[in-house]
This record gives C-alpha cells, sequence and structure tokens, in this order.
C-alpha cells in the first residue's frame, strides 16, 4: 500500500466514553527501547500524521529500568517522549494510561495500595504529559488478590475523577468478575488486557462478554503474544503466515487484522520503535480478513 493511503481511521472507530477513538492506535512502550531520542519522537510524530488518535501508555514506561529493562543511558519516559513529540495535544488525542503499579529507579515496582499512593501515580502522569487531565486511566491489577481490595482502589481512582483529575476508568489485568466488582462506583469505559490470535485464547468470552456490556477490549502483546516482554517472535505459526502469503502482507498484520475482526469494541494498540514497523502496522486498519480466513486462524 502506498504510504499515503495508510490511515489508521480505516479500522473504523468505537466511543471510549465520550471521546471517539479509531480502532487502530499505538502502544508506547517500545519507543523507550529506542535510544535515539530524535527517532523515538518522529514514530510518535509519525502515527498521529497517520491518522492515530489513541495512545496507551504508562509512568513506568521508561528505559533502561521500567517495563523492558533494556539500554543504557539517561531514563527515557514513554510520557515524557509522548509530550516532547506531540505536545500542544491534537483535540481528537486520547492518551490512555495506567496506574497501580508504579517504579522508581531507586526502589524499582510498588503496587499501591492506599488512595494517597494512586493520586501520586496519577500527578506522575499527569506532570510527565504536561496535561492537567488524563483521558483515559486504567486500574493495573496485579495476579494475586492486590495490597488493598479492588472496591477501596477503584474507588479513590472514582473519586479523582470526580475531581476531574481523570475522563474515564478501564481495568488491565482484569478477570470478568472484577467488573461486576466495581459496577456502580465510576463506568468502566475499557479493559486492557494480553490477548492474540495464538495466546491466552481462553479471553475469548470476556472479549465478548465486554462487547455486550459496551465496554473496549484492548489486547495488548497483539503481536508478542506469550513472548511479552521479550517481543515478536520470528515463529508466526503456519495458519498466520499462509493467510499472510494468500493477502500478501505479513504476518504482522494478519495478527492486528484478526485482532479488529474480533469486534467493534477491540482496539489495537501495536507497539514499535520503528517507522516502518508503524507504517506497516498502520496499514492492517484496512486488511479485512475472509471468513475462511478467520476459520483458519482458529
Ligand atoms: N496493560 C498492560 O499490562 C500492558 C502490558 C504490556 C504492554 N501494554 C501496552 O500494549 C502495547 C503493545 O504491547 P507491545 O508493544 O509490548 O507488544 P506488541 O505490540 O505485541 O509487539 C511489539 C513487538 O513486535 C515488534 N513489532 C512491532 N511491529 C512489527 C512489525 N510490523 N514487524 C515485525 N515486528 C514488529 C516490536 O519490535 P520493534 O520495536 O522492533 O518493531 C516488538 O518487539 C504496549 O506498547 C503498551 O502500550 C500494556
Amino acid at each position: 500500500m502506498p504510504t499515503d493511503e495508510i490511515t489508521a481511521a480505516a479500522a473504523g472507530s468505537w466511543t471510549l466514553g465520550d471521546r471517539t477513538v479509531h480502532r487502530m492506535g499505538f502502544g508506547s512502550m517500545r519507543i523507550t527501547a529506542n535510544p535515539d531520542r530524535e527517532r523515538a519522537i518522529a514514530v510518535l510524530r509519525r502515527a498521529v500524521e497517520l491518522g492515530v488518535n489513541h495512545i496507551d501508555t504508562a509512568a513506568f514506561y521508561v528505559s533502561p529500568g521500567g517495563t523492558l529493562r533494556v539500554g543504557t543511558g539517561p531514563a527515557r519516559y514513554a510520557t515524557e517522549l509522548i509530550r516532547a513529540a506531540l505536545a500542544p495535544y491534537p483535540e481528537d488525542l486520547v492518551i490512555a494510561t495506567k496506574v497501580g503499579f508504579g517504579y522508581d529507579p531507586a526502589t524499582g515496582f510498588t503496587e499501591a495500595a492506599t488512595g494517597a499512593q494512586l493520586r501520586a501515580q496519577v500527578e506522575e502522569n499527569l506532570r510527565r504529559l504536561g496535561r492537567d487531565r488524563l483521558d483515559v486511566v486504567n486500574l493495573r491489577l496485579g495476579r494475586g488478590p492486590g495490597p488493598a481490595p479492588l472496591v477501596e482502589r477503584f474507588g479513590a481512582l472514582a473519586e479523582l475523577r470526580a475531581a476531574g483529575l481523570i475522563g474515564h476508568l478501564g481495568l488491565s489485568g482484569a478477570r470478568p468478575e472484577q467488573l461486576d466488582e466495581v459496577a456502580g462506583i465510576a463506568p468502566v469505559v475499557c479493559v486492557q488486557n494480553n490477548y492474540g490470535v495464538d495466546a491466552y485464547r481462553e479471553q475469548d468470552a470476556f472479549v465478548r462478554a465486554c462487547g455486550e456490556r459496551g465496554i473496549a477490549y484492548v489486547p495488548f502483546f497483539a503481536l508478542a503474544g506469550t513472548n511479552r516482554e521479550r517481543g515478536a517472535s520470528a515463529a508466526q505459526g503456519a495458519a498466520v503466515e499462509a493467510v499472510a502469503r494468500a493477502h500478501g502482507v505479513t504476518p504482522q498484520q494478519v495478527r492486528l487484522a484478526w485482532t479488529l475482526h474480533q469486534g467493534p469494541h477491540v482496539l489495537a494498540i501495536p507497539g514499535t520503535g520503528d517507522k516502518a514497523h508503524l507504517e506497516e502496522n498502520i496499514a492492517a486498519a484496512a486488511l479485512r480478513l475472509t471468513p475462511e480466513d478467520l476459520t483458519h486462524l482458529g
């Protein structure tokens, strides 16, 4: 596809609360892996040029250290790179971030237990992004019961939302029953979980359930799958390879198209620090799979 025809808008739109976004978005964790600040900034600007108006981030996306634990040299915060690349922000840009976990180079990761700790994480995001309100905040849940009851932690964020510091709330790393636990405290506009064509397919029913409740489902690691922070694997699986060959596209594009075919409420946030990969990924917004392709992919 010629690069001047690539647009995230080709994926269609979804409304998160009162904010409408293109279903093809961008995940900013990987840009911290790029030691070249100007190249990282260029990737972010190119994403927006290509119609991306939904960017996922977190204050703990920082290298070296942070989630990816890569590189050397001065800290590269995804949130600060977003600000450097895009502020003053386009009106239609929705930046989704996450709290619940915090990262400090001196002490490592901590899980927030109290309202004061969550507020500090919200304020860190506001400061690094240079905003006075966060569009979407996901409460990142760990695998265990957590340091404090979910209703208390979500309730603390609902108070910050009522105070105007947050536009909309979501959950990440969530289980279906947790949506019921927080029902009535504040609306959940999105669930952000690990999911892909060949990863964590036990989530299928939850993906459908979110759609039935009008909640966006935002898979992370749609390309990396079970490889997670290690990144995309060279081994793509025979079905993904076959469908890619049939359409004359890359396996990564098939993975993203499959993601978008899981429902109108499913939003893609592929991550990359590479401009060519970015363009390839956004081009997948226009890729339509056939019912036979979807059966083949399983
Ligand atoms: N809620 C959570 O707990 C959570 C956890 C993790 C991530 N996230 C969010 O989800 C986003 C997506 O996750 P992710 O960025 O780790 O993984 P991903 O989008 O599944 O895959 C990224 C990996 O694929 C490679 N890649 C990207 N496009 C490619 C292409 N066209 N061809 C070949 N390789 C390609 C990237 O390397 P290159 O950089 O070399 O392209 C990187 O290794 C993150 O950026 C973050 O915003 C959320």
